[in-house]
């Protein structure tokens, strides 16, 4: 069985409806899953809900519902999402369900019997929001414990911990030799420095007293799992781990097949949940250094330089945002105006802007000008003209020749690069300079002057049959960013309509140039990307 491409995402909490941020992490998780299934890859993509947990049992409190009533309402906002924006899963995770819950308690289980966990008492300063006990390291300069902590409140409680810190040195050693376990670099960094300063074990149960909205620990049924251990172990209970079974080598092969995954989680669950206890968690039940899994660490979206929040009442709903302007243009602009793993400004005005530049007067009117000129001129016909029957150096050769044997594939080249390195903007910028060479062909060829002189017929059949050519790779070039209107563009092209509205439909091989056969007929144009605001 070839190695399949896992790939999954922060499962988002249920306490409340998904915004914008949410939005950017699945649609950036998905781009970089059609890339690879693009590349002809076997891909599993694994998303879903964190439905446990404190936030969640307030929140649902608050609205007077039972949790599991409560998480089912959210959750179903969270797939209504993703379908209204064209992210393609493959597995959902929900961690009420009992196939999670079997194998959370299997590997609570495990490690208790392997004298990892023990009980002991705590008492000290609790962060409600974040769900933790806080340390003197968290207080401010002022001594108190700022307002990321949220409500703060004194606790004593005798609880189950897993031995963290005995895993230090290893976490230590592994960031070292693995100089990629955690991209960006300078979050690599970071979370190697945090490491250096943990100490102390990790709180791995909340008593049902306080909390039972969580998974009951297989020891003691007075207590139920922390949300962070349970959550995390999403990444591996939905891929078909068998926590009976101690070593990877034992898994079934529909585990192996998968793991280890790449995971696309936002920059503040790094440190400590995913570089720390995920991490310090696999090694624990037996996953050795090269099976770990790579973190892939994004910026976030703010607002005016703030950060989103429902308290702040800044909140970007992006179903009203996919409701106005439609999912391909939030996902173009979600993946055009960040740069992988940095912060952005989330700017409507921008969306409107960057949509019209680059998919309305770019690619959408290369397309819409192409197929019209063929239509007019050739009745649909394209003609695949050799080299040798074209007079040198007429109107736009140089162009031409230099659109084949260098713009096309030192695009492809530069767009398979930033694709693989995540930079998806980069990526997509390959595409629409493409389209931008293509309209600039177009004013240099001049058809409809080609048109008018029946001694320039070659050359006109030559500069629509590239022109053509150039659509289809632009096509399948940003069908992992807009899967909609490649399908579109392929559609209009009339080409590969046997596949019409799948995902196979779109080959990275098939971007080489020339594959269009001679005496194809394409279809009608149809626009694509209306522009949003008005010349
Ligand atoms: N439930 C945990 C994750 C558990 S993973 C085993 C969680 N949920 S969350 O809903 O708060 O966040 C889900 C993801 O959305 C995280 O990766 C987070 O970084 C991301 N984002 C939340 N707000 C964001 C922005 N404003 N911008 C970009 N991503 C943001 O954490």
């Amino acid at each position: 069985m070839p190695k399949i491409f896992f790939i999954t995402t922060a499962i988002d909490y249920t306490n409340s409806p998904p915004h914008i941020g949410h939005a950017y992490e699945k649609v950036l998780a998905d781009v970089i899953a059609r890339y690879h299934r693009l590349k002809g890859e076997k891909v599993f993509f694994l998303t879903g809900v964190d439905q446990h947990g404190q936030k969640v049992q307030q929140s649902a409190a608050k609205a007077g519902t039972p949790p599991s009533e409560f998480v089912k309402e959210i959750t179903q906002k969270f797939i209504d999402l993703w379908k209204k924006l064209g992210v393609r899963y493959d597995e959902w995770a929900e961690t009420t369900s009992d196939r999670h819950k079997k194998v959370v308690q299997g590997i609570l289980q495990r490690l208790f019997d392997a004298g990892q966990i023990y009980k002991d008492k705590q008492a000290g300063y609790y962060s409600v929001r974040q769900e933790q006990f806080l340390t003197d390291k968290e207080r401010g300069p002022d001594g108190q414990f700022g307002p990321e902590w949220g409500e703060v409140e004194f606790r004593e409680e005798e609880n189950y911990y897993f031995k963290l810190s005995q895993h230090k040195e290893w976490l230590l050693r592994y960031l070292e030799e693995r100089k990629d376990a955690v991209i960006p670099d300078f979050r690599q960094t970071e979370l190697r420095n945090a490491v250096g300063r943990l100490s102390g074990d990790l709180c791995i149960s909340r008593p049902k007293s306080r909390l039972d909205w969580g998974i009951e620990l297989p020891f003691d049924k007075n207590f139920v799992t922390y949300v962070w251990f349970d959550a995390l172990t999403n990444y591996i209970s939905f891929a078909g781990y068998d926590p009976g079974l101690s070593t990877l080598k034992s898994q079934p092969s529909t585990f192996r097949d998968k793991w280890p995954a790449l995971q696309i989680i936002g920059k503040d669950i790094l440190v400590p949940a995913h570089g720390i206890y995920w991490l310090i968690m696999l090694h624990a039940i037996g996953f050795l250094d090269e099976q770990m899994p790579q973190l892939l660490v994004h910026g976030w979206w703010n607002l005016g330089g703030a950060k989103m929040s429902k308290s702040a009442g800044n909140i970007i709903d992006p179903f009203v945002l996919v409701d106005k302007y439609g999912a391909d243009a939030l996902r173009y602009y979600l993946m055009s105006d960040i740069a992988t793993g940095k912060d952005a400004d989330f700017s409507e005005e921008r969306l409107i802007a960057t949509c019209d530049s680059d998919l309305a007067n770019v690619i959408g009117n290369l397309v819409n000008r192409t197929l019209n000129m063929v239509i007019r001129y050739r009745d649909g016909r394209i003609t695949h003209v050799k080299d040798k029957d074209l007079a040198p150096g007429g109107p736009g050769s140089v162009e031409l020749q230099k659109l084949v044997e260098v713009e096309a594939p030192r695009s492809l080249e530069v767009y398979t690069q930033e694709m693989t390195s995540f930079q998806i903007t980069k990526a997509a910028g390959m595409a629409v300079n493409l389209g931008l060479y293509g309209n600039g062909i177009v004013e240099v060829t001049a058809p409809w002057r080609l048109a008018k002189d029946s001694s320039q017929d070659r050359r006109l059949d030559s500069v629509l049959y590239h022109l053509v050519e150039l659509v289809r790779v632009i096509a399948i070039l940003i069908s992992p960013l807009l899967p909609r209107a490649a399908h579109g563009i392929f559609d209009q092209l009339n080409w590969r309509m046997d596949l019409s509205g799948k995902d196979e439909r779109f080959a990275l091989v098939d971007a080489e140039w020339g594959r269009l056969p001679h005496g194809h007929v394409v279809g009608k144009p149809v626009p694509l990307f209306p522009r949003i605001e008005a010349d």
